[in-house]
C-alpha cells in the first residue's frame, strides 16, 4: 500500500517534471566582492516537501557545513541556517579563501540523490587606499594628487577636474597612484575627481578630491629696523602674506629666547605683534619673526634700536669771584649721545654756540668712552648778576633731563644796603650800632675808633661786640662824652675790605613848644594844635604836653595831661565860665622840654551840647547813598557836652525832594525816633520807601536843651535790597557813598558766610564746629529771643544755617 503511495507520487512527479534542487541566486557562478557578505538559498522544487530529505550544504571540499552551533563552520566563517522551504548558506563577511564549489544536496523519497552546485568567485572590490579628500599642493611645487586604488581584478583610473575630462598632455600626468601637477598654481585649486573602474566586474567608483595650493608665508614690505625708546612700551609689526594664513613667533637673536613667553614681551600669534613693555637697554637687538603654515615658514630679521632717555651724569655747583670766568661742565648720558643746552632760571635758553649776550658760549663735545655728551657752558667776566640757578637740559630723542646747579659769584664786602649812618643816645642809656656787610664769602668784621681796633683791651665794659660777622653790633654804653663820635666798621674777605663808618652822636630833650593854637573849645572841653619845637634834640617827639591851673591858683597846683603825637589834643573836665592858664611841652626818647607858649583861656557858659557830627560819605551833590531800598544805619559821634550831660538823641526823618535847591519836605509824614541813653552813636532807620531821598536830622539833649540839629540827606536804593539780603548792588558810583557802618555791615556778613561755609564743612564732615553748637543750643531753646538780638545782618544767614544743619542726617 505504502509503495503504491509513493509510486503514484512519483507518478506526480514524473508528470510536472523531475525533482530538482534550485539554488538562489540562480547563476552558476556567483562573483562576488570581498568584505561583504552573502547568502545562498538552495530548495528543493517539488510538490510534497515531505519527501524531500537531509538537504544539506558542501564546502569546496566536500565537508558538511553546520548552522552557527557549529564550531568547524563558524571558524571557517560560513555556515547554514534553514529558511521556510529551503537551507540558507551564509557566508558573512566573504574571503578569497571562500573561493570554490559549494554543492547542495537532497534525498528524495529515500531513494533518489538530488545535488546542486555553485562555484563561488570572489574578487576585491575598489577601495580607496590613498586618496584623501582634501589635498594641499604647495605653489611652484610638483604634487601627486593621491588616488591609489586597490581592486581584483585591478581597476582602471581616470581624472575629472570641477566635471571636465583631464586632457592628456599639459600639466596634468596621470600616475598610477595618482595625478601629477607640475608646478602647482593657485588655478590649479578645485575638486579633482578620481574615477577607478573594473571592466570585469563593471564596478565603477569615485572620489572626489578637494585640491587647495599653499603658499608658503612671504614677508610684505617690512623696516628691517625700529626705534623704541628706553621704559616706554612699544609694538613690532610682522606680517606675510601666505595660505593658509601663517602664524608668528619672535625669537630674540642673541639669545634664542622665544619671546611668547617671556616676561615684559608679549606675541600676537595671529597678528604678528611683538609688544614690548618698560623696554630695557638690554632689549637693543636683532630680533627674528617668523611665520609658518602648513607651506613652510619664513624668517625676517628685525633690527631694534632702543633709544636710552638722557641722564645728566655730572652737574655741580660752583662758586666764583666777579670777574673771571665760571665754566659749568655738564656731563650727560643718553642714546644717541644727547644735546646738552642751559637755562638761567627765569631766562632764555642757551643753545650750543655764542649768545646774545657775548660773555656766554656753549659748547658740547663727546666723550666716546664714556659715551657721554659733555655741555660746558662758560660765562667770563663775573658779574654779581650771574649769581643764580642754571638749569641743564639734556636732550635727545627718547626725551630731556634736567638738573639745576647754583652758581656762586664771590664778591667783597659792600655796605650798600647798610643803612645806619648815625645812632644817637643819651644819659647811660645803652645803644646799639650795627653794620651787615653783604659778600660772598661771608666777611668778618671788626670795629675801629680811628686806627684803633676795638678788640681784646680796647672793648672796655661800657662797649660789647655782639656778631663777628658778616652783621655786627656793638653796644655802647655812653658813660661818658668820649663815647660819642665816630666808629668804623669794617669787613674783609678774601676778595677784598669795605668801611663803614656810624657816628654816635648825644641826644637832648625837644626844645620849645613854638606855639599852641586854640582849635575848639566848648563849655567844658579845649582842643588844641601845636607848633612843634623848632629842634627835636636828635630824636622824634612822642608826646605833647600840657600842664594848666586856675587862674587864681599856683602852678604847683597845677595838673598835666599828654597825648601821643598826632592823637586829638582834647582837654576835658574844665569847668564853665572858668579861666585857666595853659602850658606845654614836647617829650622825645631823652625826656620833656622845657614848658612854654602859654596860653590862657575863658571857658564859655552851660549850654546844650554841640552839634553831633554825623559819619557819613555823601556824593557830589551832598547825598548819601543807602545800599538799602528799605533801611538806613545813622552814625554820629558824641558832640560836646557843653556843661550838661548828654541824656538824650532825637532822630526826625522826613522824605524830600529837591525843588529849586533846597530840599523840601513831600507831604509824607515825618518820623521822629528818641534815644533816651548817651552811650548811642548809631541808630537804624526802618521801614523807608525805596528810591526815595531822606532828610535826616539828629540832635542831642541835655538839662539846658537840644542842640542844633545834625543833618544829612540820605537816599535809598533802587529795588528790593533789604535787611535781609546779603547782597546789596554795590556799583562803581554807589560803592563810594556806602556808608561806614554800612561797609561794615558788609564785611561782617560776607566773613560771617565765609565762616558758616567752613562750619558747615566741619560740621557734615566732622559733626564738630561751631554750627553743630550753635544747632544743639538753638534745639535746646525754643525761644527766639537769640535770634532777635543778634545783629540785623547776622540774622538771616543764622537762620539758613538753622535750616540746614535740621536737614542733615545725625
Ligand atoms: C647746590 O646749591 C644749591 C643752592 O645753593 C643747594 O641747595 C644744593 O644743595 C647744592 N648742591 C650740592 C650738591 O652742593
Ligand atoms: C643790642 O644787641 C644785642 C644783641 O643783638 C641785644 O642783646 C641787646 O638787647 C641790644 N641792645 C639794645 C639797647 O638794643
Ligand atoms: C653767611 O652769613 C649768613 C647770614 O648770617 C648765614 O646765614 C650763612 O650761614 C653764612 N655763611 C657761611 C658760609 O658762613
Ligand atoms: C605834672 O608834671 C610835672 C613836671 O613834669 C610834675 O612835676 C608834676 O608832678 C606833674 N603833676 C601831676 C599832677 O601829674
Amino acid at each position: 500500500m505504502r509503495f503504491i503511495t509513493v509510486r503514484r507520487c512519483l507518478l506526480a512527479e514524473l508528470v510536472l517534471g523531475t525533482p530538482e534542487l534550485k539554488i538562489l541566486p540562480s547563476q552558476p557562478i556567483q562573483n562576488r566582492p570581498i568584505s561583504q557578505s552573502m547568502l545562498l538559498s538552495c530548495r528543493v522544487e517539488v510538490e510534497n516537501k515531505n519527501l524531500v530529505t537531509s538537504l544539506q550544504w558542501h564546502d569546496t571540499s566536500g565537508r558538511v557545513i553546520g548552522d552557527n552551533s557549529d564550531r568547524y563552520s563558524v571558524e571557517a566563517g560560513i555556515h547554514t541556517e534553514h529558511m521556510p522551504g529551503g537551507l540558507a548558506l551564509i557566508i558573512p563577511m566573504l574571503q578569497e579563501r571562500h573561493a570554490g564549489n559549494y554543492t547542495c544536496t537532497a534525498k528524495y523519497a529515500n531513494t533518489e540523490l538530488l545535488a546542486k552546485s555553485v562555484l563561488i568567485k570572489t574578487f576585491v572590490a575598489i577601495t580607496w587606499e590613498d586618496a584623501p579628500e582634501e589635498q594641499y599642493p604647495i605653489l611652484n611645487s610638483d604634487y601627486k594628487v593621491r588616488c591609489k586604488v586597490t581592486a581584483n581584478p585591478a581597476p582602471m583610473v581616470d581624472w575629472l577636474q570641477n566635471g571636465e575630462q583631464i586632457p592628456p598632455g599639459g600639466r596634468y600626468i596621470v600616475e598610477t597612484d595618482g595625478l601629477l601637477i607640475v608646478k602647482a598654481t593657485e588655478a590649479d585649486d578645485g575638486t579633482y575627481t578620481c574615477r577607478a573602474i573594473v571592466i570585469e566586474t563593471g564596478e565603477l567608483s569615485e572620489r572626489n578630491i578637494r585640491v587647495e595650493v599653499h603658499t608658503p608665508p612671504a614677508f610684505e614690505k617690512m623696516d628691517s629696523s625700529v626705534t623704541v625708546v628706553e621704559a616706554n612700551t612699544a609694538s613690532v609689526m610682522c606680517k606675510a602674506s601666505g595660505k593658509p594664513l601663517p602664524t608668528y613667533s619672535w625669537i630674540k637673536s642673541s639669545t634664542r629666547e622665544d619671546l611668547a613667553t617671556a616676561d615684559r614681551f608679549s606675541v600676537e600669534k595671529h597678528t604678528g605683534v611683538l609688544t614690548i613693555r618698560d623696554i630695557s637697554k638690554d632689549d637693543d637687538g636683532e630680533y627674528k619673526c617668523v611665520a609658518t603654515n602648513a607651506a613652510g615658514k619664513a624668517e625676517r630679521v628685525v633690527k631694534i634700536n632702543v633709544i636710552l632717555k638722557p641722564r645728566i651724569v655730572t652737574y655741580k655747583n660752583i662758586s666764583i669771584a666777579t670777574g673771571k670766568e665760571a665754566k659749568l661742565p655738564c656731563s650727560a648720558s643718553g642714546r644717541p649721545l644727547p644735546t646738552v643746552t642751559f637755562r638761567k632760571l627765569t631766562s632764555d635758553r642757551f643753545v650750543v654756540g655764542p649768545q646774545q649776550d657775548d660773555r656766554i658760549v656753549v659748547e658740547n663735545t663727546r666723550d666716546d668712552e664714556r659715551h657721554e655728551t659733555i655741555g660746558t657752558l662758560s660765562i667770563s667776566n663775573i658779574l654779581r648778576t650771574d649769581d643764580g640757578l642754571y638749569e641743564c637740559i639734556a636732550t635727545n630723542e627718547g626725551g630731556e633731563a634736567l638738573k639745576n646747579v647754583h652758581l656762586t659769584v664771590e664778591f667783597k664786602p659792600s655796605f650798600a644796603n647798610t643803612p645806619m649812618r648815625e645812632a644817637w643816645s643819651w644819659q647811660n642809656n645803652p645803644v646799639n650800632i650795627t653794620c651787615l656787610a653783604e659778600s660772598i664769602p661771608n666777611a668778618t668784621i671788626t670795629w675801629h675808633r680811628g686806627d684803633i681796633e676795638l678788640n681784646g683791651r680796647y672793648i672796655d665794659n661800657n662797649i660789647r661786640k655782639f656778631g663777628e660777622g658778616p652783621l655786627s653790633t656793638l653796644q655802647i654804653l655812653p658813660i661818658d662824652r668820649k663815647y660819642y663820635g665816630q666808629y668804623t666798621c669794617k669787613a674783609a674777605n678774601p676778595l677784598g675790605v669795605a668801611l663803614h663808618e656810624i657816628n654816635l652822636k648825644e641826644a637832648r630833650p625837644p626844645s620849645n613848644v613854638l606855639q599852641a593854637k586854640l582849635e575848639v573849645i566848648t563849655a567844658t572841653t579845649i582842643t588844641f594844635s601845636f607848633v612843634g619845637p623848632a629842634e627835636n634834640g636828635g630824636l622824634p617827639v612822642r608826646k605833647y604836653a600840657v600842664q594848666y591851673k586856675e587862674e587864681r591858683k599856683d602852678w604847683r597846683d597845677a595838673r598835666n595831661k599828654t597825648w601821643p603825637v598826632d592823637s586829638p589834643y582834647i582837654l576835658e573836665g574844665l569847668e564853665p565860665q572858668t579861666t585857666y592858664n595853659f602850658r606845654f611841652a614836647a617829650q622825645n626818647d631823652v625826656g620833656f622840654g622845657n614848658w612854654a607858649a602859654p596860653e590862657h583861656h575863658t571857658m564859655p557858659k552851660r549850654s546844650y551840647p554841640e552839634e553831633p557830627h554825623i559819619l557819613s560819605n555823601s556824593g557830589e551833590d551832598g547825598v548819601v547813598m543807602s545800599p538799602y531800598s528799605d533801611h538806613y544805619e545813622l552814625t554820629w559821634k558824641i558832640p560836646a557836652d557843653n556843661g550838661e550831660p548828654i541824656d538824650q538823641y532825637s532822630i526826625k526823618y522826613c522824605p524830600v525832594k529837591h525843588v529849586d535847591g533846597h530840599w523840601t519836605e513831600t507831604e509824607y509824614q515825618c518820623y521822629t525816633s528818641d534815644l533816651s541813653s548817651a552811650e548811642h552813636t548809631a541808630f537804624v532807620l526802618r521801614a523807608l520807601t525805596a528810591d526815595t531821598h531822606y532828610k535826616i536830622e539828629l540832635r542831642a539833649h541835655n538839662k539846658i536843651g537840644f542842640s542844633t540839629p545834625g543833618e544829612v540827606v540820605i537816599k535809598t536804593a533802587r529795588g528790593k535790597y533789604t535787611l535781609k539780603s546779603l547782597d546789596p548792588p554795590v556799583s562803581a558810583t554807589e560803592g563810594a557813598a556806602l556808608s561806614s557802618g554800612a561797609i561794615v555791615s558788609i564785611v561782617v556778613a560776607s566773613l560771617f558766610v565765609i565762616l558758616i561755609f567752613v562750619d558747615l564743612s566741619c560740621y557734615v564732615v566732622n559733626q564738630a564746629g561751631l554750627l553743630m553748637l550753635i544747632c544743639e543750643k538753638m534745639r535746646g531753646s525754643k525761644t527766639s529771643d537769640e535770634d532777635a538780638k543778634l545783629g540785623s545782618d547776622e540774622k538771616e544767614p543764622l537762620k539758613d544755617a538753622g535750616k540746614e544743619a535740621t536737614i542733615q542726617p545725625r
